[in-house]
């Protein structure tokens, strides 16, 4: 039986912050996710979400991560502008340690040579500062491993953003968004075609188009509430669902909604805030965004909703406005004036993707430009500094991101882009039969990296590609 709504409170992931270095133990546990209920979880570190890790811009972050777990893994750290060495390649592995999965590796298979049972990731974090979060890229199988729970989050901070006054401490709450489905005996359930996620990769085909759960997770606890006091509160929003889009909206029990004011996007803080009713937030894509609850008497609950969902995944958590409170945030008028300013006539080359379905091998695929994705074919090749647009059109829903780069949403549908499009992103929405325009700088790092659809079972099922920037 599922737990009633707004009964466990939100969990807040520890902390991490203060030094260069972190060590970090991918391991399996067992943890309860729903009241008295045991469920074995793959976790970094030992809870789901992972720690989260803070770290202030341009001051560099190793983490060293080591892999109990019976499978091979892999760390990207999402958002991040990271050099390809550190950039978890689907086929840069961190072995099982105990396990014999090392014997004999890295002879015959020139992928392998990369290959650890500990690996240290260095991130120089020199960008702007936002919420990144990182998660297992491990190729065919990132799906059901983030499933499992290889997510946490890791924020970016410096001077400027903290001299805004913006809601901090305990009134600056990160939240990870994830549905998740259990099976009768508590294990999460997940219709992989190899449940030991060695071999077959892919789902059973009712799930090609993305796994959906019936659980609502927020940092890793159903349907969660947390006690606030009547003030502005700054939301570090993530969704860390495999397939699940969400449609939020703060709204209180007579119905009345609140608004969601945006401070920044995926890449940091908007030149000014932007006002929604409601918020669509596609997997992988962050919202930074104020919530009033200065603005309704102590005593209310605001129940942050779905409304993509029905029945139970309507609901996704809950504010009990507790106390009254001194408020000394601000949220000013123009937040950052560092957004790149890239215009049309500075691109050098357009580039067309579509993302669409297709047959790979013999069975059901997701492809870009009709190809599944293969490790060792360089699917576009960019110069180190170049600024493009790539113009991307869906046949489904397919979130699109880019590694290494933030871009800035030019146009949707041949239209002005959405409010939700502002600031600079990593990740797309697009919406079925959308097309969308980005433009980026190729900027920061040679080397081989990756673009593809962030719908967890989209990608493994090949909706990905290799970006080689020169
Ligand atoms: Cu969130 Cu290629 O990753
Ligand atoms: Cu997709």
């Amino acid at each position: 039986p599922l737990p009633p709504a707004f009964q466990v409170a939100l969990p807040i992931p520890r902390v991490l912050s203060g030094a260069g270095r972190y060590n970090l133990v991918q391991r399996e546990v067992t943890a309860e996710i729903l009241p008295g209920v045991p469920t074995r979880l793959w976790t970094y570190d030992g809870t789901f979400p992972g720690p989260t890790i803070e770290s202030r811009r341009g001051q560099p972050t190793t983490v060293a991560h080591r892999n109990e777990l019976p499978v091979p893994t892999v760390v990207h750290l999402h958002g991040g502008r990271t050099p390809a060495t550190s950039d978890g390649y689907p086929t840069d592995l961190v072995l099982p340690a105990g396990s014999s999965h090392h014997h004999g590796h890295g002879m015959h298979d020139p992928r392998a040579v990369t290959s650890e049972l500990t690996r240290e990731y260095t991130y120089p974090l020199d960008q702007r500062p936002t919420l990144l979060w990182y998660h297992d890229h491990r190729m065919d199988f990132t799906a059901p491993a983030i499933w499992r729970g290889l997510a946490g989050m890791h924020i970016v901070r410096d001077d400027a953003e903290e001299s805004l006054g913006l809601p901090s401490g305990a009134r600056e709450v990160p939240l990870m968004i994830a549905d998740r489905a259990f099976a009768a005996d508590g294990s999460l359930a997940y219709p992989s075609l190899d449940p030991a996620l060695t071999t077959r990769p892919g789902v059973q085909d009712p799930y090609l188009a993305g796994v959906l759960g019936d659980v609502i997770l927020v940092n890793g606890a159903p349907w969660p509430v947390h006690e606030v006091d009547a003030v502005r509160y700054r939301l570090r929003v993530l969704n860390a669902s495999n397939a699940r889009h969400y449609d939020l909206e703060a709204v209180l029990d007579d119905g009345r909604r609140l608004d969601l004011v945006q401070l920044g996007a995926d890449q940091g803080l908007l030149h000014t805030p932007v006002t929604h009713r409601n918020l669509p937030i596609a997997p992988a894509e962050r919202y930074d965004v104020i919530l009033d609850f200065g603005q309704v008497p102590v005593g209310s609950r605001v129940r942050i909703v779905n409304r993509l969902g029905s029945g139970r995944t309507r609901d996704v958590m809950a504010f009990e406005v507790v106390r009254e409170a001194a408020d000394p945030s601000r949220v000013p008028d123009v937040l950052s004036d560092d957004l790149p300013q890239w215009e049309r006539s500075d691109a050098v080359r357009v580039r067309d993707f579509a993302f669409g379905t297709g047959r790979m091998g013999h069975g059901h695929g997701w492809l870009i430009g009709g190809q599944p994705f293969a490790p060792d074919r360089t699917d576009v090749t960019a110069r180190l500094g170049d600024v493009e647009i790539w113009r991307l059109v869906a046949d489904v829903h397919h979130p699109i991101h880019l590694h290494l780069v933030g871009f800035r949403v030019l146009s949707r549908g041949g239209r002005d882009p959405l409010p939700r499009d502002a600031g600079l992103k990593d990740t797309v929405s697009l919406r079925p039969g959308e097309s969308a325009e980005i433009i980026t700088r190729f900027d920061g790092y040679r080397g081989r990296f990756l673009f593809h659809c962030h719908n967890a079972e989209h990608e493994d099922m090949g909706m990905m590609a290799n970006l080689e920037i020169t």
